[in-house]
């Protein structure tokens, strides 16, 4: 029992102090600094932030994917132990889609306009040699095109993306993310731009695979609706760093502790909408600072209702504020502040 337990606790991913730099004619920015997690094998983590903080890119780190620009890249990525960063680009590519793979942001933009849904299919199995003759590789993409809930499979592998709708492009590349059943499956906003119904379709399948495969998720999404369904923790990002972590039972229950991530909660639309987690998020008051001219203390005190003059002038320190909890602030708060 205790020997299952620990097999289950055992990260499958460990980040420590991820930092990308990208040179810009304003001097280098660091869209993500210092950026720290842990994943178990099965576990559910969420990412959230506004626009611009960084999600996509520790997502993208995460595959070797960082934009050619990067120039420094320091700290660690480790997968099942072994150090991901420093790999040849033929060690991420066998790594990529096997072992972890990726829903990306833009369906459009993932799909290859040129060939059909069942050729993309064929260069996955391809790409990673697994024995498997072509009637079995057929067979094997209809079941998953079906699992992702596609109606005549057969069509659809015939189809161009173009020829498909949104909701079906996504369900597409769901389907090709969970193809080679990897250990981590990162989904990048799947659900923006779909109805209700089809998002919260998606958000099932995800967790049947989770559930059924023990595939670990990632899921980035402003939608605080979608991360109360899905994550057991919660990374909450701001100009590029993780300002706090947070099980998905506090965040949504007592409440998180740093400022921002109570900004947050509280910007959530409340006017009819189911709960007052549903929708998009709404502005917070002010605007992210640009990354290359971040305040010298922590970037959220030109926003922070809490901030004081230390906040403004030095980096803030990352306090515990529960069991594997922590905050990046001086001030944490007890989380009924947005209750
Ligand atoms: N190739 C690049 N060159 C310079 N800056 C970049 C590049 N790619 C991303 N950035 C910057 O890095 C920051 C983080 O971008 P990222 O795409 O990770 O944000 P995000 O949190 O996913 O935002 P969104 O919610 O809008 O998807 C942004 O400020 C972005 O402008
Ligand atoms: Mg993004």
């Amino acid at each position: 029992m205790t020997g299952q337990n620990q097999t289950i606790q055992t990260p499958i991913l460990e980040v420590t102090d991820l930092s990308v730099s990208i040179p810009t004619p304003r001097g280098p920015i660091f869209p993500i600094r210092d950026v720290s997690f842990s994943l178990e094998r099965g576990g559910l983590l969420a990412i959230v932030g506004e626009s611009g903080s960084g999600k996509t890119l520790t997502g993208l780190s995460l595959l070797g994917l960082l934009p050619e620009a990067s120039e420094k890249v320091g700290g660690s990525i480790r997968f099942g132990g072994k150090e991901l960063l420093g790999s040849s680009e033929e060690e991420w590519n066998t790594l990529r889609g096997s072992r972890i793979s990726m829903v990306f942001q833009e369906p459009q933009s993932a799909l290859n306009p040129i060939l059909t849904i069942g050729s993309m299919f064929r260069e996955i199995f391809q790409s990673h040699p697994s024995g498997i003759n072509s009637d079995q590789r057929e067979s094997i993409i209809r079941e998953l095109l079906s699992s992702v809930g596609l109606p005549r499979p057969d069509s659809i592998s015939r189809s161009y993306p173009h020829q498909l709708s949104g909701g079906m492009r996504q369900r597409v590349l769901i389907a090709m993310a969970i193809a080679l059943k990897p250990d981590i499956v990162i989904a990048d906003e799947p659900t923006t731009a779909l109805d209700v119904t089809i998002s919260g379709q998606i958000l099932s399948l995800l967790l049947e695979r989770n559930r059924v495969d023990r595939m670990a998720l990632i899921l980035i999404s402003h939608d605080l609706g979608i991360v109360r369904r899905t994550a057991n923790r919660i990374l909450v990002m701001y100009a590029g760093r993780i300002v706090e972590t947070v099980s998905g039972q506090r965040f949504f229950s007592s409440g998180p502790s740093h400022p921002y991530s109570q900004a947050l909660l509280l910007s959530r639309p409340s006017a009819g909408q189911k709960t007052k987690y549903d929708g998009p998020l709404e502005a917070i008051r002010g605007q992210v600072p640009p990354l290359w001219d971040l305040p010298p203390g922590c970037a959220f005190a030109p926003r922070c209702p809490k901030a004081d003059n230390r906040c403004r002038t030095e980096s803030p320190p990352w306090i515990e504020t529960g069991p594997d909890e922590a905050a990046f602030c001086f001030y944490p708060g007890s989380g009924e502040d947005a209750a």
